[in-house]
């Protein structure tokens, strides 16, 4: 295993390329089995979950090769029709092959994801939508088993608006007989990119990236040539790194108008985010003001976001009060700011942060991929060195992290343990 040993103090400076957005690469990638042909997937971000998915689809049967940032993908020998525990323990986002598979080929067995560092995770509210389209689901010694000879158009009303159940559903729906109303839909950009491939692919779906998404079935649909938007939680972690060494970073390739929430936020603390040619240029300052933040479903204040804002408050002036609404247990990276000397308490869902003026290196150990970023934001500012251990967490949703900031100036290596 490796890790990550960072000297802080340096304002970081320069321009960083933001890549693919993972969390919209794998549902795409998961969508191509909706059809047998062959797919290109393009500004498909280099990962470890990326990959995963690519071992995904290789045991279902279909072809699967990636190269300079296209994921290659052909779905005419998919035979396979289960994603096994082994798979699926390691990404939960596996669970996004159900409602392809189902839709496809009237069955699937998908390995029920365990819960994870930051929750229990259910999967309930994909399993209802299924049901309610006509699929026949029972739970399995850890296995969801899937059948439907078709599925049916239905109204489904989500009691939260789920991520991966929305894309879940809508993959389902688009082959399904008749249409379908997704209620209470997840509105996040990576949700209206699945549906810009699907669309491209030939499905009919009207609403998405709004509460109410119709999706009206067709009987079969086509592979597609298809890019994949940028990463804005990648782009957030580099805002807020920006911010907390008072340097000044230019983010070339992300799209401003899917980070309204943490551009608000980051300029309450006083960070300028400034368009510049087809980028955006933020500027930290000395020290930034305490600012407080409520995670909640796009398009508020992401929760993918909440851990590295954190890091940037324990230096603020001034005490911040972060609340997480969307997980139960999403405050991981608490104990180990706090051995960099942050004074941090935390009551349920509810983190009061006291800014102080100066953090402090220490050995570290990264507990799930966003605690890993908010980690490597806080050692960025800290005086002296910090040892960041478990740095595969990262890798999962960061492409060559140490590299990018590196270039911007971080003294910052990889190690092996
Ligand atoms: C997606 O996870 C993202 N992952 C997560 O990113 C992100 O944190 C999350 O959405 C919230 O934005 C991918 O897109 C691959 P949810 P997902 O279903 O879909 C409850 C990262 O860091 N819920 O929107 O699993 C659930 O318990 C990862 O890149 C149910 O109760 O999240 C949670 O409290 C971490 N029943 C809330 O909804 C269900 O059936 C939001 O979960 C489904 C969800």
């Amino acid at each position: 295993m490796d890790k990550l040993i960072i000297r802080g103090g340096k304002r970081l400076k320069g321009e960083v390329e933001i890549g693919g957005a993972k969390n919209a690469a794998l549902p795409i990638m998961a969508a191509c089995l909706l059809s047998s042909g062959n797919y290109t997937i393009e500004r498909v971000p280099n990962l470890r979950d990326v990959m995963t998915m690519g071992r995904l689809l290789a045991h279902l049967g279909a072809g699967f090769h990636y190269e300079g940032k296209k994921a290659f993908i052909s779905t005419e020998k998919v035979k396979v029709f289960e994603a096994p525990y082994d798979l699926v323990r390691t990404m939960r986002a596996s669970i996004l092959a159900l409602g392809p598979l189902l839709a496809k080929f009237g069955r699937a067995k998908v390995s029920l994801p365990g819960g994870c560092a930051i929750g229990a995770r259910p999967i309930n509210l994909h399993l209802m939508g299924l049901e309610r389209m006509g699929a026949d689901i029972v739970l399995e010694s850890g296995y969801v088993v899937a059948r439907a000879k078709r599925l049916k158009g239905a109204s489904i009303y989500l009691d939260t608006p789920t991520v991966t159940g929305t894309e879940n559903l809508m993959m389902a729906a688009a082959l399904a007989k008749g249409t379908t109303l997704l209620e209470n839909a997840a509105r996040e950009p990576e949700v209206v990119d699945l549906a810009g491939a699907l669309i491209a692919m030939g499905a009919k779906i009207r609403g998405a990236g709004e509460s109410v998404i119709e999706i009206e079935g067709v009987d079969e649909l086509k592979s597609v040539e298809y890019a994949v938007i940028p990463d804005r939680i990648e782009a957030g972690t580099f805002m807020a790194v920006a911010g907390i060494t008072g340097g000044e970073i230019t983010l070339k390739g992300c799209r401003r108008e899917h980070l309204d929430a943490p551009i608000m936020k980051l300029e309450e603390t006083g960070i300028s985010c400034e368009n510049v040619g087809n980028g955006i240029r933020v500027s930290g300052t000395s020290r930034p003001k305490a600012a407080d933040v409520k995670t909640m479903p796009y398009p508020g204040f992401p929760t993918d976001m909440q851990a590295q804002f954190m890091s940037l408050m324990c230096i603020a002036e001034g005490t911040s009060i972060i609340k997480e609404m969307i997980f139960e247990n999403r405050f991981m990276h608490v104990a180990e700011l706090r051995r960099m000397g942050a004074a941090i308490t935390v009551e349920g869902g509810t983190a009061t942060i006291k800014g102080i003026a100066r953090l402090r290196g220490a050995p570290l150990m990264a507990t799930d991929l966003r605690a890993s970023a908010s980690l490597i934001v806080a050692a960025l500012a800290a005086k002296g060195e910090t040892a960041i251990h478990r740095i595969y967490h990262l890798d999962r949703g960061y492409e060559k992290m140490e590299e990018k900031l590196q270039k911007l100036g971080a003294d910052v290596r990889r190690v092996k343990e």
